[in-house]
């Protein structure tokens, strides 16, 4: 990572042990899963990305770090689900067992849990603290709801297991890759702009923007799962093998191509804002030559 977002990741990593109850704390084996699961080696593209657009707009302060923090607990909340054995069954991630290899299904499930309702008391409170004039406290935790629930990242979840390889098309696929993926960076940039009260139409701009990286991000993902190692990934490789992905449909040569022209998008989505948004250019650059 560069500069800006290594800094900006920097300040995730040092809030995010601070947001969760001391894992001494009963109940002491889902606190510690808790903090296991959301303190593991991540890029923490999620929160910088929110942190970026807040600024962006004029926001720094460390009410937004919280908001932000509460992004990186969902999407922690996500992965512990993603590798539970009736999902994907896997076993490392982010270069350590998975949280259900090393505390066990109830509790992992437990400490999923914790996470994701930790998050929305974090969103509200920071909204309260906020006090925005465009938008309420309940704007804020509905629009995360939203991108969460069945029609947002649940909804993406269900049908890539769902699936049967025959039903697969394009249009199904990007279903699956907005929701699982997409909706949560949508939110994660929303929710920064609200946080730093943004018209409704600078909201739709950056919408757009994570829209677009959010898709190349998952494809990004699905050709790291067929080129990349484990050590490099830090997680299982070959898991997509028994699940279509963009790498099946159009080769890894044509699924390179469209995350290029979905990151091409997402840049083109920012003119209207000019330099004040190289930061999310930068955002752009690092999703494009990702290796892990
Ligand atoms: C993994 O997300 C799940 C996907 C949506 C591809 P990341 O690649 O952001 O995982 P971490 O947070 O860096 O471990
Ligand atoms: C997971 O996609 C997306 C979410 C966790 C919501 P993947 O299943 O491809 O993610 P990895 O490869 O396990 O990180
Ligand atoms: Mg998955
Ligand atoms: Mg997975
Ligand atoms: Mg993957």
């Amino acid at each position: 990572m560069t500069a800006g977002l290594a800094g900006l990741a920097a300040r995730v990593d040092r809030r995010l042990p601070e947001l969760l109850p001391h894992p001494a704390e009963r109940p002491a084996a889902v606190h510690e899963a808790m903090l296991y699961a959301l303190t593991g080696p991540g890029k923490r593209v999620r929160p910088v990305l929110t942190l970026m657009v807040a600024e962006l707009f004029g926001e720094r302060s460390a009410t937004v770090l919280d908001l932000a923090c509460s992004i990186e607990m969902v999407h922690a909340c996500s992965l512990i689900l993603d590798d539970l054995p009736s999902m994907d069954d896997a076993a490392l991630r982010r270069g350590r067992p998975t949280a259900h290899r090393a505390y066990g299904e109830a509790v992992a499930l437990l400490a999923s849990l914790g996470l994701l309702n930790r998050a929305y008391a974090l969103v509200a409170e920071a909204a309260h603290r906020l006090s925005l004039r465009r938008y309420t406290t309940e704007d804020m935790v509905h629009h995360l709801a939203a991108a969460i629930g069945s029609d947002g990242l649940i909804g993406g979840q269900a049908l890539d297991l769902l699936s049967r390889p025959e039903e697969m098309n394009l249009d199904l696929l990007e279903y699956i890759h907005s929701h699982k993926t997409g909706a949560l960076f949508m939110a994660a940039a929303e929710l920064g702009a609200m946080a730093a009260d943004a018209r409704r139409k600078d909201l739709e701009i950056v919408a757009r923007y994570a829209k677009n990286l959010g898709l190349a991000f998952q494809i990004a993902d699905d050709l790291l799962d067929v080129l990349a190692t484990a050590e490099e990934t830090g997680k299982d490789t070959g898991k997509d093998t028994k699940k279509v992905t963009f790498v099946k449909l159009l080769g890894v040569a044509g699924a390179q191509a469209l995350a290029e022209e979905l990151l091409g998008f997402a840049v083109t989505s920012l003119d209207p804002l000019g330099k004040k948004a190289d930061p999310l250019r930068e955002l752009v650059r690092f999703v494009s030559r990702r290796s892990r």
